[in-house]
């Protein structure tokens, strides 16, 4: 059995087996193999745009032995996606920019759940989501070596919900759970660094954003 980091793994109960699932940045394919061997998914499809890359994710699943469950495809994005009927979509280990750009395609409308995971700019992808009307249904910090990862979790919905400022640059799921505390309190000591430094107004309005989110979570 393949054994996968804690990143990886933290991507595991997002998928059901009933979802009709690409990996969109495959690289390794390490997931993948762990979702067909543990039996979460019969079958899924993995796709790169480097062929390096996807030999890569290849090699391993030969290895395992899964070339008949775990379906590779060399392409940009989701521009293959509507060919497989793909609802869901997992994009891991990368920034919001990159993720943005593969979700800016007319196949994500044939698409129900994004499983994200981005390391940064996490207020564009968020209102991005919401444009595309897709609703945050979970989300969850992972720390990951020197690299935060949230991961975002977001199901398209007719009634696409809007939130405030703060909720799209913080998270909306984020701010109201009392075990990110100390997340908010190590990142207002990161910003307010930042200020004093910068003297940078937006900083200062973020900073203020933290307070209320803080007073909010310590009051819980
Ligand atoms: C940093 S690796 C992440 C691998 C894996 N998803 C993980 O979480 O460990 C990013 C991978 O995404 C691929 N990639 C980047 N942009 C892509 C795109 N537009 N379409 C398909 N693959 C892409 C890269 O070639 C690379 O293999």
């Amino acid at each position: 059995m393949i054994k996968i980091s804690d990143r990886l793994k933290s991507l595991v109960p997002y998928v059901e087996s009933e979802d009709i699932v690409m990996d969109v940045g495959c690289d390794h394919a390490l997931l993948d193999i762990y979702l067909v061997e543990n039996n979460i998914l019969n079958k899924m499809y993995v796709c790169d745009v480097n062929p390096n890359a996807l030999q890569n994710g290849i090699d391993n699943i030969k290895k395992s032995g899964l070339e008949k469950k775990i379906i590779p495809i060399l392409g940009y994005g989701i521009e293959r996606s509507a060919e497989y009927n793909i609802d869901t979509l997992i994009i891991s280990g990368m920034g919001s920019k990159n993720i943005i750009s593969i979700l800016e395609s007319p196949n994500l409308n044939r698409v129900y759940k994004l499983i994200l995971q981005s390391n940064n700019n996490h207020y564009e992808l968020r209102k991005f989501l919401t444009q595309k009307s897709f609703n945050i249904a979970h989300e969850e910090i992972i720390k990951d070596g020197k690299k935060t990862y949230i991961n975002i979790i977001a199901v398209h919905d007719m009634y696409p919900k809007t939130y405030t400022e703060k909720e799209y640059e913080f998270g909306p799921i984020l701010i109201k759970d009392k075990k990110n505390i100390n997340y908010f309190r190590d990142l207002l000591e990161e910003y307010e660094d930042l200020y004093f430094k910068s003297k940078n107004e937006q900083m200062h309005e973020k900073m203020e954003m933290l307070d209320e989110i803080l007073d909010d979570l310590e009051a819980m």
